[in-house]
Protein backbone atom coordinates (compact mmCIF):
# COMPACT_ATOMS: atom_id res chain seq x y z
CA UNK A 1 0.00 0.00 0.00
CA UNK A 2 1.38 3.35 -0.89
CA UNK A 3 1.82 6.21 1.67
CA UNK A 4 -1.46 7.86 0.84
CA UNK A 5 -3.50 4.89 0.23
CA UNK A 6 -2.36 3.91 3.80
CA UNK A 7 -2.90 7.73 5.65
CA UNK A 8 -6.61 7.35 3.76
CA UNK A 9 -7.19 3.95 5.66
CA UNK A 10 -6.09 4.84 8.60
CA UNK A 11 -8.38 7.36 8.90
CA UNK A 12 -11.38 5.44 7.98
CA UNK A 13 -10.62 2.84 10.41
CA UNK A 14 -10.13 5.49 13.04
CA UNK A 15 -14.03 6.51 12.01
CA UNK A 16 -15.64 2.79 12.31
CA UNK A 17 -13.60 1.92 15.36
CA UNK A 18 -14.51 5.58 17.39
CA UNK A 19 -10.61 5.85 17.85
CA UNK A 20 -8.32 8.56 18.11
CA UNK A 21 -4.81 9.62 17.33
CA UNK A 22 -2.67 11.58 19.79
CA UNK A 23 0.68 12.20 18.34
CA UNK A 24 3.73 13.83 19.99
CA UNK A 25 5.69 16.20 18.00
CA UNK A 26 8.78 14.67 17.62
CA UNK A 27 6.90 11.96 15.02
CA UNK A 28 7.35 11.51 11.53
CA UNK A 29 6.05 14.29 9.67
CA UNK A 30 3.74 11.60 7.65
CA UNK A 31 1.94 10.46 11.23
CA UNK A 32 1.40 14.18 11.78
CA UNK A 33 -1.49 13.81 8.85
CA UNK A 34 -3.56 11.10 10.92
CA UNK A 35 -3.56 12.84 14.16
CA UNK A 36 -6.05 14.37 15.53
CA UNK A 37 -3.94 16.14 18.11
CA UNK A 38 -0.29 16.97 18.13
CA UNK A 39 1.64 18.23 21.40
CA UNK A 40 3.81 17.87 24.08
CA UNK A 41 3.68 15.31 26.96
CA UNK A 42 1.69 17.90 28.96
CA UNK A 43 -1.10 18.59 26.44
CA UNK A 44 -1.28 14.57 25.53
CA UNK A 45 -1.68 13.54 28.59
CA UNK A 46 -4.43 16.22 28.86
CA UNK A 47 -5.85 15.27 25.66
CA UNK A 48 -6.33 11.95 26.98
CA UNK A 49 -7.80 12.80 29.83
CA UNK A 50 -10.86 14.65 28.10
CA UNK A 51 -11.27 12.51 25.15
CA UNK A 52 -14.44 10.65 24.39
CA UNK A 53 -13.35 8.14 21.92
CA UNK A 54 -13.05 4.56 22.70
CA UNK A 55 -9.72 3.83 21.58
CA UNK A 56 -6.68 6.01 22.11
CA UNK A 57 -3.95 4.92 19.71
CA UNK A 58 -0.72 6.62 20.94
CA UNK A 59 2.23 7.59 18.73
CA UNK A 60 4.84 8.58 20.64
CA UNK A 61 7.01 6.38 23.65
CA UNK A 62 5.90 4.02 26.24
CA UNK A 63 5.11 6.22 28.90
CA UNK A 64 3.06 8.25 27.18
CA UNK A 65 0.97 5.52 26.01
CA UNK A 66 0.89 4.75 29.79
CA UNK A 67 0.00 8.21 31.34
CA UNK A 68 -3.10 7.95 28.68
CA UNK A 69 -3.59 4.13 30.05
CA UNK A 70 -3.57 5.39 33.76
CA UNK A 71 -6.15 8.36 33.02
CA UNK A 72 -8.51 6.11 30.81
CA UNK A 73 -8.63 2.56 32.03
CA UNK A 74 -12.06 2.16 30.85
CA UNK A 75 -10.65 2.71 27.32
CA UNK A 76 -8.30 0.88 24.92
CA UNK A 77 -4.74 2.67 24.72
CA UNK A 78 -3.14 1.01 21.35
CA UNK A 79 0.60 1.88 21.14
CA UNK A 80 1.82 0.68 18.09
CA UNK A 81 5.39 -0.68 19.09
CA UNK A 82 6.14 -2.13 22.09
CA UNK A 83 9.91 -1.22 21.32
CA UNK A 84 9.15 2.72 21.67
CA UNK A 85 10.36 2.64 24.82
CA UNK A 86 12.00 6.00 26.24
CA UNK A 87 15.33 4.80 27.91
CA UNK A 88 15.59 8.01 30.33
CA UNK A 89 12.50 6.27 31.64
CA UNK A 90 14.47 3.09 32.42
CA UNK A 91 16.83 4.45 34.53
CA UNK A 92 14.95 5.08 37.57
CA UNK A 93 13.56 2.30 40.08
CA UNK A 94 10.83 1.71 42.91
CA UNK A 95 13.68 0.72 44.80
CA UNK A 96 15.89 3.46 44.37
CA UNK A 97 12.81 5.69 45.74
CA UNK A 98 12.15 4.14 48.42
CA UNK A 99 15.90 4.41 49.35
CA UNK A 100 15.67 8.16 48.69
CA UNK A 101 12.31 8.57 50.86
CA UNK A 102 14.26 6.83 53.64
CA UNK A 103 17.79 9.04 53.70
CA UNK A 104 15.30 12.06 53.06
CA UNK A 105 11.84 11.93 55.05
CA UNK A 106 11.18 15.24 54.84
CA UNK A 107 11.03 15.17 51.16
CA UNK A 108 8.62 14.74 48.56
CA UNK A 109 9.25 12.98 45.22
CA UNK A 110 8.53 14.47 42.42
CA UNK A 111 8.70 12.55 38.96
CA UNK A 112 8.87 13.75 35.17
CA UNK A 113 6.25 11.74 33.40
CA UNK A 114 9.39 9.84 31.56
CA UNK A 115 9.10 7.49 34.12
CA UNK A 116 7.39 3.87 34.70
CA UNK A 117 3.82 3.80 35.73
CA UNK A 118 5.59 1.64 38.66
CA UNK A 119 7.61 4.78 39.61
CA UNK A 120 5.03 7.31 39.38
CA UNK A 121 2.83 5.08 41.83
CA UNK A 122 5.56 5.28 44.05
CA UNK A 123 6.10 9.62 43.77
CA UNK A 124 4.04 11.96 45.02
CA UNK A 125 3.50 14.22 42.37
CA UNK A 126 4.57 13.76 38.42
CA UNK A 127 6.01 16.75 36.67
CA UNK A 128 6.24 17.64 32.14
CA UNK A 129 9.05 19.86 31.19
CA UNK A 130 5.98 22.40 30.37
CA UNK A 131 5.26 22.62 34.24
CA UNK A 132 7.76 21.12 36.32
CA UNK A 133 8.74 24.58 37.97
CA UNK A 134 5.34 25.45 38.56
CA UNK A 135 4.67 22.19 40.16
CA UNK A 136 7.86 22.38 42.51
CA UNK A 137 6.75 25.80 43.06
CA UNK A 138 3.28 24.92 44.21
CA UNK A 139 4.79 22.40 46.85
CA UNK A 140 5.04 23.37 50.69
CA UNK A 141 7.96 21.29 51.51
CA UNK A 142 11.28 22.81 50.72
CA UNK A 143 12.97 19.53 50.34
CA UNK A 144 12.40 17.52 47.01
CA UNK A 145 13.31 14.13 45.55
CA UNK A 146 13.68 14.85 41.45
CA UNK A 147 13.82 12.07 38.76
CA UNK A 148 15.18 10.98 36.68
CA UNK A 149 16.16 14.08 34.51
CA UNK A 150 19.21 15.72 36.01
CA UNK A 151 19.19 18.32 33.97
CA UNK A 152 15.70 19.54 34.22
CA UNK A 153 16.11 19.03 37.74
CA UNK A 154 18.74 21.65 37.44
CA UNK A 155 16.87 23.70 35.66
CA UNK A 156 14.30 23.93 38.44
CA UNK A 157 16.58 24.60 40.78
CA UNK A 158 18.18 27.70 39.19
CA UNK A 159 14.58 28.92 39.01
CA UNK A 160 13.82 28.00 42.40
CA UNK A 161 16.71 29.16 44.57
CA UNK A 162 14.82 28.72 47.69
CA UNK A 163 14.08 25.08 47.11
CA UNK A 164 16.43 21.78 47.92
CA UNK A 165 16.56 19.86 44.77
CA UNK A 166 17.51 16.36 45.05
CA UNK A 167 18.53 14.57 41.89
CA UNK A 168 17.62 11.00 41.41
CA UNK A 169 19.68 10.91 38.55
CA UNK A 170 18.76 9.98 34.94
CA UNK A 171 19.12 11.49 31.53
CA UNK A 172 17.84 11.84 27.97
CA UNK A 173 20.73 10.53 25.53
CA UNK A 174 19.52 12.58 22.78
CA UNK A 175 19.82 16.02 24.55
CA UNK A 176 22.66 15.30 26.96
CA UNK A 177 24.42 14.87 23.81
CA UNK A 178 24.17 18.82 22.55
CA UNK A 179 27.20 20.47 23.58
CA UNK A 180 27.72 24.31 24.26
CA UNK A 181 30.56 24.02 21.88
CA UNK A 182 28.51 22.91 19.15
CA UNK A 183 25.53 25.35 19.87
CA UNK A 184 28.50 28.64 19.90
CA UNK A 185 29.44 27.48 16.37
CA UNK A 186 25.74 27.32 15.40
CA UNK A 187 25.17 30.83 16.98
CA UNK A 188 28.62 31.92 15.07
CA UNK A 189 26.92 30.79 11.45
CA UNK A 190 23.55 31.97 12.84
CA UNK A 191 23.90 35.47 13.91
CA UNK A 192 20.44 36.56 13.60
CA UNK A 193 18.80 33.46 14.82
CA UNK A 194 17.45 33.56 18.67
CA UNK A 195 18.33 29.98 20.48
CA UNK A 196 15.34 28.12 22.01
CA UNK A 197 16.45 24.81 23.92
CA UNK A 198 14.89 22.04 25.48
CA UNK A 199 15.18 21.80 29.12
CA UNK A 200 16.66 18.11 29.08
CA UNK A 201 19.62 19.87 27.75
CA UNK A 202 22.51 20.76 29.93
CA UNK A 203 23.01 23.73 32.10
CA UNK A 204 26.06 25.26 29.90
CA UNK A 205 23.68 24.76 27.31
CA UNK A 206 20.70 26.33 28.69
CA UNK A 207 22.82 29.53 29.67
CA UNK A 208 23.54 30.31 26.59
CA UNK A 209 19.81 29.99 25.11
CA UNK A 210 17.15 32.77 24.57
CA UNK A 211 14.33 30.31 25.69
CA UNK A 212 13.95 27.41 27.48
CA UNK A 213 10.75 25.63 26.21
CA UNK A 214 8.84 22.25 26.12
CA UNK A 215 8.03 21.36 22.79
CA UNK A 216 5.53 22.52 22.50
CA UNK A 217 6.37 25.82 23.64
CA UNK A 218 8.97 26.07 21.22
CA UNK A 219 5.95 26.79 18.61
CA UNK A 220 4.59 29.42 20.64
CA UNK A 221 7.74 31.31 21.15
CA UNK A 222 8.89 30.88 17.18
CA UNK A 223 5.12 32.01 16.16
CA UNK A 224 5.07 34.96 18.51
CA UNK A 225 8.85 36.19 18.70
CA UNK A 226 9.67 38.51 15.28
CA UNK A 227 12.97 36.71 14.79
CA UNK A 228 12.86 35.24 11.22
CA UNK A 229 15.54 31.79 12.18
CA UNK A 230 15.87 30.07 15.42
CA UNK A 231 18.43 27.56 16.81
CA UNK A 232 16.74 24.68 18.02
CA UNK A 233 18.32 22.46 20.72
CA UNK A 234 16.04 19.53 21.05
CA UNK A 235 15.53 16.30 18.60
CA UNK A 236 15.62 17.39 15.33
CA UNK A 237 11.78 16.00 14.40
CA UNK A 238 10.71 18.99 15.87
CA UNK A 239 12.18 21.16 12.82
CA UNK A 240 9.18 19.56 10.58
CA UNK A 241 6.52 20.66 13.67
CA UNK A 242 8.27 24.17 14.04
CA UNK A 243 8.40 24.00 10.07
CA UNK A 244 4.42 23.12 9.33
CA UNK A 245 3.34 25.96 12.61
CA UNK A 246 5.52 28.68 11.63
CA UNK A 247 6.29 28.92 7.77
CA UNK A 248 8.20 31.15 6.37
CA UNK A 249 11.15 30.64 9.33
CA UNK A 250 14.25 29.57 9.56
CA UNK A 251 15.29 26.96 12.12
CA UNK A 252 18.79 25.29 12.34
CA UNK A 253 18.86 22.05 14.23
CA UNK A 254 21.67 21.45 16.82
CA UNK A 255 20.15 18.20 18.25
CA UNK A 256 20.20 14.41 17.22
CA UNK A 257 17.61 11.54 16.83
CA UNK A 258 15.43 10.36 19.58
CA UNK A 259 15.77 6.49 17.49
CA UNK A 260 12.98 5.47 20.34
CA UNK A 261 10.26 7.60 19.07
CA UNK A 262 11.08 6.81 15.40
CA UNK A 263 9.98 3.54 15.84
CA UNK A 264 6.40 4.14 15.08
CA UNK A 265 5.61 4.26 11.32
CA UNK A 266 2.15 4.16 9.55
CA UNK A 267 2.59 0.78 8.42
CA UNK A 268 2.71 -0.04 12.41
CA UNK A 269 -0.08 2.52 13.08
CA UNK A 270 -2.23 0.47 10.63
CA UNK A 271 -1.49 -3.04 11.56
CA UNK A 272 -2.61 -2.03 15.43
CA UNK A 273 -5.52 -0.20 14.84
CA UNK A 274 -7.03 -2.55 11.91
CA UNK A 275 -5.85 -5.90 14.67
CA UNK A 276 -6.14 -3.55 17.99
CA UNK A 277 -3.28 -4.77 18.66
CA UNK A 278 -0.57 -3.31 21.23
CA UNK A 279 -3.33 -3.22 24.12
CA UNK A 280 -1.51 -1.11 27.23
CA UNK A 281 -2.11 -2.91 30.39
CA UNK A 282 -1.46 -2.02 33.82
CA UNK A 283 -1.97 -3.29 37.44
CA UNK A 284 -5.22 -2.20 38.84
CA UNK A 285 -3.08 -0.98 42.37
CA UNK A 286 -0.16 0.46 40.56
CA UNK A 287 -2.69 2.76 37.80
CA UNK A 288 -4.36 4.22 41.00
CA UNK A 289 -1.48 5.08 42.92
CA UNK A 290 -0.02 6.53 39.66
CA UNK A 291 -3.11 8.45 38.58
CA UNK A 292 -2.75 10.42 41.80
CA UNK A 293 0.48 11.82 41.33
CA UNK A 294 -0.88 12.53 37.52
CA UNK A 295 -4.12 13.84 38.45
CA UNK A 296 -2.24 16.18 41.17
CA UNK A 297 0.56 17.57 38.40
CA UNK A 298 -2.92 18.08 36.12
CA UNK A 299 -4.31 20.27 38.31
CA UNK A 300 -1.25 22.14 39.18
CA UNK A 301 -0.81 23.08 35.60
P1 LIG B 1 7.95 17.44 25.89
O1 LIG B 1 7.01 17.18 27.00
O2 LIG B 1 8.57 18.79 25.93
O3 LIG B 1 7.29 17.18 24.56
O4 LIG B 1 9.19 16.45 26.02
C1 LIG B 1 9.07 15.07 25.98
C2 LIG B 1 10.34 14.41 25.77
O5 LIG B 1 10.46 13.22 25.80
C3 LIG B 1 11.50 15.25 25.51
O6 LIG B 1 12.58 14.49 25.16
FE1 LIG C 1 13.20 9.82 26.00
FE2 LIG C 1 15.00 11.59 25.17
FE3 LIG C 1 13.60 10.21 23.39
FE4 LIG C 1 12.44 12.15 24.88
S1 LIG C 1 14.04 12.38 23.31
S2 LIG C 1 11.62 10.11 24.45
S3 LIG C 1 13.52 11.86 26.80
S4 LIG C 1 15.08 9.38 24.86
Amino acid sequence: MNQDKMIEEIIKLKKEKNAVMLVHNYQRPEIYKIADFIGDSLELARAAAKTDAQIIVFCGVDFMAESAKILNPEKTVLHPEKLAVCPMAQMVTVEQIKEMRKKYPRAVVVSYVNTTAEVKAESDVCCTSANAVNVVASLKEKEIIFTPDKNLALYVQSKLPDKKIIILEGYCYVHDKILAESVKKSKELHPNAKLVVHPECRPDVIKLADAVCSTSQMIKYCKENDAKEFIIGTEEGMINRLKMDCPGKKFYCVGGTCLQMKKITLEKIYDTLKNEKGKVEIKEKIRLKAKKALDRMLEVS
